[in-house]
């Protein structure tokens, strides 16, 4: 048993739909979480700019006295997650490997398409850790970087929101059974992709995939949180708008939240 809280780190919003999975599905652990919305979109920037601003965010949660750290960010784990992994005495997972294996069970022709930030469609990960699980399977990247803007201003279902994902994923339509959304803010767009993809395409959330991973590993290392009857005192700090964080937290999470500032 270990009663300390779990760290999530995203480049902004994104990483709240593993933590609304995580608080579904494991309800008696405690979150901390960081988002570097003031830094976002992370998806265009270097890798070391991403390294950099990767490990500001993991000394952050050190701080927090966390037992592990989630990267609830695609691009975030495609550059930094390996290094990060090596060098931390406590359990570091990624959202990539489990967004892979999940795709490979979903999909009955093998073609399967990957969305993400240009940064993750660049490094080609998913293509690696898919076709190294099951060499047979057929995958179709597209970058899309004008999805993570749209969900840090809020506007998940403006009428600007549905033209981008329309023109963006055209591409892609009809082309494969399976989408992996490889970026965390991507499910807070799902209604307009599933739409815009038809009713028969499965999407993949690499992040809710990567909460099955989190209780085994609690269940591995024996450090699950004890389940009594107290209430959780979740933290949530943002390193832009405190305001805009909130809003966007409770809408998604369904519960009152409270949000800091943070400088990192
Ligand atoms: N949520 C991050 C991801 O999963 C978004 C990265 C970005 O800020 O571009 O990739």
């Amino acid at each position: 048993m270990d009663n300390r809280p779990i760290g999530f780190l995203d480049s902004g919003v994104g990483g709240l739909t593993v933590v609304r999975e995580l608080l579904r599905q494991l309800p008696h652990e405690e979150v901390v979480y960081i988002g570097d919305s003031k830094r976002a979109p992370y998806g265009p920037r270097s890798a070391e700019q991403i390294r950099t601003f990767t490990w500001e965010m993991v000394q952050f949660l050190l701080t927090k006295n966390v037992k592990m750290i989630v990267f609830a960010c695609n691009t975030a784990t495609a550059v930094a997650w390996e290094e990060v992994k090596s060098k931390l005495d406590i359990p570091v997972l990624g959202v990539i490997l489990p967004g892979s294996s999940a795709a490979i069970k979903n999909t009955a022709s093998g073609d399967i398409g990957v969305i993400g930030t240009e940064m993750t469609i660049a490094s080609d990960i998913y293509r690696e850790k898919i076709t190294d699980l099951a060499p047979q399977m057929n995958v179709h990247s597209l970058a899309c970087p004008r999805f993570v803007p749209l969900v840090e201003a809020n506007e998940m279902t403006s009428s600007l929101a549905k033209k981008v994902v329309y023109e963006t994923l055209s591409p892609m339509v009809g082309q494969v059974d399976t989408l992996v959304l490889g970026c965390t803010h991507y499910p807070l767009l799902r209604p307009i992709i599933q739409n815009v993809m038809g009713k028969k395409v499965r999407l993949i959330d690499s992040g809710a995939e990567c909460v099955r991973d989190i209780s085994v590993l609690l269940n591995y290392f024996d450090i699950n949180h004890q389940r009594d009857k107290q209430t959780r005192n979740h933290q949530f700090y943002t390193t832009a708008n405190r305001d805009s964080f909130k809003a966007i937290a409770e809408k998604w999470l369904q519960l009152p939240v409270s949000v800091e500032h943070v400088e990192i």
